[in-house]
Formats: structure tokens, C-alpha cells, sequence
């Protein structure tokens, strides 16, 4: 009985050990297959690649194949949201306020200008993810998907700065600037948003409009031969999925195209806001890149009525 109980255990442990080696054969010859395949950078890497390995064939540090994505061009870039109470007229009026500064230091040093100004761009999205997560959490409700929408705005706003430090380089004025800048704005802002959220996101939402004129004076600048189209940087090529070929032209556009979405996803929340629309989830493009119709908060009343 015994001689037969460990011929058992025997055979046994001879058929774990074979599929046991089957299984790793199986895997190695997996990997094989997948470092053989050519990965180009705008290919989701396979993702049981050690990512830790120095062959792991994706670059970039800071994101990740599946966060690139091409810039929506044909988005409308002259909406602009016409106040409709006292608090949208002191949201245009901060917004019109930091722009005479704003003019005043850089002139036309759009490089330097866009370096300084992302960095400032990234703190909203930020603050109101955070206090939206918050708020999700003290309420025990979920959050519409407005924490998610505003996380990837500070990381797309992050993603520009990454993008115009390959293009220009903060002086030491410049660096003193921002610290002091994001120390005031992220208080700022903050208080702000507890205060009243609503003129927080118009707050953002006048800060885009006026983006989009900066980097389409930009343009201008870089189609009178002011300033150099240079070729576009390598993380820009590969964060926007461009042609290889890419110059400073594409990567402009590709910026005023995100900063025309933040503008219509900021302008949409306030007026859901305004609507008393509190737990109106946000609409699934708007973590796409894709089209974003602020009006709509005023349309989806009308359809239900
Ligand atoms: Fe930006
Ligand atoms: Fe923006």
C-alpha cells in the first residue's frame, strides 16, 4: 500500500515537473516572439516587458504608450462664453487683469511665454481633482468621472511644459517667477474653488480662450519667419503621434487644439454648475480629446423638458 501510495506521489511529481517546463518553455519562447516585433513608439508595448529592463523599447519616463494620442485640429476655436452673471464678469475680469502681465513680461518670447505659463496652466486641474476626489469621498457618491477629466487636464497642461522645455529654457528670473507664481496660485485657486467652484472652472475656461490667442499669435509669428520652425521635439513627436517629419507648426497646433478642449470641458462644468446640474456626469469624449459643446448642460435641460 505504501509502495503504491509513493509510486503515485512519484508519478506525480514527474508530471508537475514536465508541465512545469512546458509552462516556461511556453513563456520564454512568448517573449522571444515579442522582443522580435518591431515596436514602433505609437504601439502599445507588450506589456509583460520588464519595464524596468534598459531594452524596454519605450523611452519616455513620464508616460506611457497608451497615454499618446492625436490632437483633435478641427475643434472650434473661436467659442467664447458671453458672462451671464456677476460671477462670470469677475472670472473674465481676473482672467483679462493677469493677461496685461502677462503681455507686458514676455512680448513676444512665446517659447519662454508658454514654458511659464504651463506651468500655471497645470495647477487648476489639479486643485480640482483633488477637491472633487475629496468631495466624492466626504459624500459618499461617485464623482461623474470629473476627477479623472480633471487629473488628465493637469497632466496634458504638464505634458505642454515637458514639451516647450525641449524648446526653450527658463532663465533664473523666470524660475524665481514660477515659484513664486504657483505658490499665489495654487492658494489662489484654491480658495477660489472651496469658495465657489462654478467660477473656478470659468476662471479656467477664460484662461483657455485666452491661451488659444497666444499660441495663435504664436503661429503667426512662426508663418512670418519671426520666429524658426524649428523640427518638432522627440516627445512631442511621440506624446501627439506626429509624422516624424513634424515641425514647431504641428506642435503649436497640437497645444491650442488641447488648449480649445480644456477651454469647452471648464466652460461646461461651470454652466452645469450654473444649472444646478451637480452630479451631471461629464461626457465621455471629454477624457477623448475629443469634441466638448459647453451649451450642451442648456440642451440636456430641454430635452427632458
Ligand atoms: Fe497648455
Ligand atoms: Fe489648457
Amino acid at each position: 500500500m505504501t509502495s503504491v501510495a509513493s509510486q503515485l506521489q512519484h508519478n506525480k511529481a514527474l508530471l508537475t515537473s514536465a508541465f512545469y517546463r512546458q509552462q516556461q518553455q511556453e513563456i520564454s519562447s512568448l517573449k522571444q516572439q515579442q522582443q522580435q516585433q518591431e515596436v514602433t513608439p505609437y504601439h502599445p508595448v507588450a506589456e509583460n516587458l520588464d519595464k524596468s529592463s534598459k531594452d524596454y523599447p519605450w523611452k519616455w519616463r513620464s508616460f506611457l504608450p497608451e497615454h499618446t494620442y492625436k490632437p483633435n485640429l478641427r475643434v472650434d476655436l473661436t467659442r467664447h462664453h458671453e458672462p451671464m452673471d456677476f460671477r462670470d464678469k469677475v472670472a473674465l475680469g481676473i482672467v483679462k487683469f493677469l493677461r496685461v502681465f502677462a503681455d507686458a513680461f514676455f512680448r513676444k518670447r512665446y517659447g519662454h511665454r508658454a514654458v511659464v505659463l504651463e506651468t500655471v496652466a497645470a495647477v487648476p486641474g489639479m486643485v480640482g481633482g483633488m477637491f472633487q476626489h475629496l468631495q466624492s469621498l466626504r459624500r459618499f457618491k461617485p464623482s461623474g468621472g470629473w476627477i479623472r477629466v480633471l487629473l488628465d487636464e493637469a497632466e496634458n497642461e504638464r505634458m505642454h511644459l515637458m514639451t516647450f522645455m525641449a524648446i526653450a529654457q527658463p532663465t533664473i528670473f523666470e524660475r524665481a517667477l514660477v515659484l513664486l507664481t504657483q505658490g499665489g496660485f495654487f492658494a489662489f485657486y484654491a480658495f477660489i474653488y472651496l469658495a465657489s467652484p462654478k467660477t473656478a472652472h470659468r476662471i479656467v475656461g477664460y484662461l483657455e480662450e485666452e491661451a488659444i490667442i497666444s499660441y495663435t499669435q504664436y503661429l503667426q509669428e512662426i508663418d512670418k519667419g519671426t520666429h524658426a520652425n524649428i523640427p518638432a521635439p522627440e516627445i512631442a513627436i511621440d506624446y501627439w503621434q506626429m509624422d516624424k517629419n513634424a515641425r514647431l507648426r504641428d506642435v503649436v497646433l497640437a497645444v491650442r487644439a488641447d488648449e480649445a478642449h480644456h477651454r469647452d470641458v471648464n466652460h461646461l462644468k461651470a454652466n452645469l454648475l450654473y444649472k444646478k446640474k451637480y452630479s451631471e456626469p461629464a461626457p465621455v469624449q471629454a477624457l477623448r480629446h475629443g469634441d466638448v459643446n459647453p451649451e450642451d448642460a442648456f440642451r440636456q435641460e430641454n430635452r427632458s423638458t
